[in-house]
């Protein structure tokens, strides 16, 4: 959270994205800190209520918003909406004619930058869903500047999740000026500009985290010089290295050549590598030792050959009942972890020093069926 603050200076906004890791205990940490918040869902927004944190930092995305959202971040009075898709122009001007009010807009723009990063967490390119093309977004600030209760008060640029070059952010910056640059109304009253999440974190390979240093020296400047202050959205580069998964070995199994390690943990705990083929560094919990390492499949109880945390890597000779940490895995693992296979999800335990603080139980097995009806 500092390099970022020291990266972007100290009047950037920082919201953190919920999404990553939503646990309320998280989010007030975050709120301690000094975070704004990146909301994707009316439900997030419940958990910041839950959690008892400010909501007026905070920033409301989403490709399709629906009403009761709306309404419900209207009502809290967070900072601003993003507006995606031209579809909800409408029902911003209506709603903010029913409540009588002013609704902040940023205009997210779909700047047609690849940031070669995994397909499905690609977001910036032309042919992804999000944001408003350049060649439709003219119209669009023509109409909303034109709705006396909607207000433009910046841009909105997310270009994907783990991006570990500056380059792609700086070109959207630039293509966002150049758009700027094309009308006097597409600058009036513009306050913010928001460069998203997406700042990478290296999962124990080679390649590093993003320098955001460098980051915030090439589009600070640039944006000061237009009095706009920069909005982030960083979920994984807050989250990602604070949390593992800790799981422990049920047995060991060859096949084909194969050497399993059969362990407790799946892919429903942590999906990351099975939908994103992401490789997390893993660890024995006890001192690894160097001598007879091979090549094996860390493999989890799911009845699915997807069902991975790595694949022909390396690894230590390990016995059953050992426990192993799987690393980097605070953002994205919880907030999409999964019952199936009627698995209980695990515990959430916070840790600092020596203290450990549980905030969030094991499910028991009657809350994963509590809803089901049997007519
Ligand atoms: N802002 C917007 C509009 C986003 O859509 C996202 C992430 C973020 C910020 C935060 O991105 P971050 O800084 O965490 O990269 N489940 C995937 C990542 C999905 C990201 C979705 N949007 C994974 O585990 O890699």
């Amino acid at each position: 959270y500092r390099l970022l603050r020291d990266a972007l200076g100290e009047d950037a906004h920082v919201c953190y994205a919920v999404k990553s890791n939503s646990n309320l205990a998280i989010l007030r940490l975050l709120a301690d800190l000094g975070a704004g918040f990146d909301l994707v869902s009316g439900g997030e927004l419940r958990r910041l209520q839950a959690a008892g944190v400010p909501v007026e930092g905070a920033v409301f995305a989403g490709v399709a918003k629906q009403e009761w959202e709306i309404e419900a971040a209207l009502q809290a009075g967070i900072l601003l909406f993003n507006l995606e898709s031209e579809h909800e122009l409408p029902m911003l001007a209506e709603l903010g004619r029913r409540h009588d009010r002013e609704i902040r807009l940023a205009v997210r723009l779909n700047v047609d930058v690849d940031a070669q990063t995994h397909e499905y967490i690609s977001t910036g390119r032309r042919r992804d869903k999000f944001g408003i093309s350049l060649e439709r977004a003219g119209a669009v600030v023509e109409a909303l500047s034109s709705s006396p209760h909607l207000r433009l008060c910046g841009y909105h640029v997310h270009l994907g999740s783990l991006l570990r070059r500056i380059e792609p952010y700086v070109l959207a910056l630039d293509r966002v000026l150049e758009f700027m640059d094309g009308d006097a109304v597409r600058r009036d009253g513009v306050e913010f500009y928001d460069c998203g999440g997406g700042f990478g974190v290296s999962y124990g390979d080679d390649q590093g985290i993003l320098d955001v240093a460098a980051l915030g020296r090439a589009i600070v400047p640039r944006l000061r010089e237009r009095g706009v202050t920069p909005i982030l959205e960083p979920g994984r580069f807050l989250i990602a290295d604070a949390g593992i998964l800790a799981t422990r070995v049920l047995g060991l199994k060859e096949s084909g050549g194969h050497r399993f390690v059969l362990v407790d943990g799946a892919m429903n705990d942590l999906i990351r590598p099975s939908l994103y083929g992401a490789e997390h560094p893993i660890l024995p919990v006890t001192k690894p030792v160097d001598t007879g390492w091979s090549s094996c499949d860390i493999v989890g109880p799911v009845c699915e050959s997807g069902d991975f945390f790595a694949r022909n890597r390396p690894f230590a000779p390990v016995q059953s009942g050992e426990s192993l940490a799987v690393l980097a895995a605070g953002a994205y693992g919880a907030s999409m972890a999964s019952n199936y296979n009627t698995r209980r999800r695990p515990a959430e335990v916070l840790v600092e020093g020596a203290e450990a603080r549980l905030i969030r139980r094991r499910e028991s097995f009657e809350e994963m069926w509590a809803q089901e009806e049997n007519p």
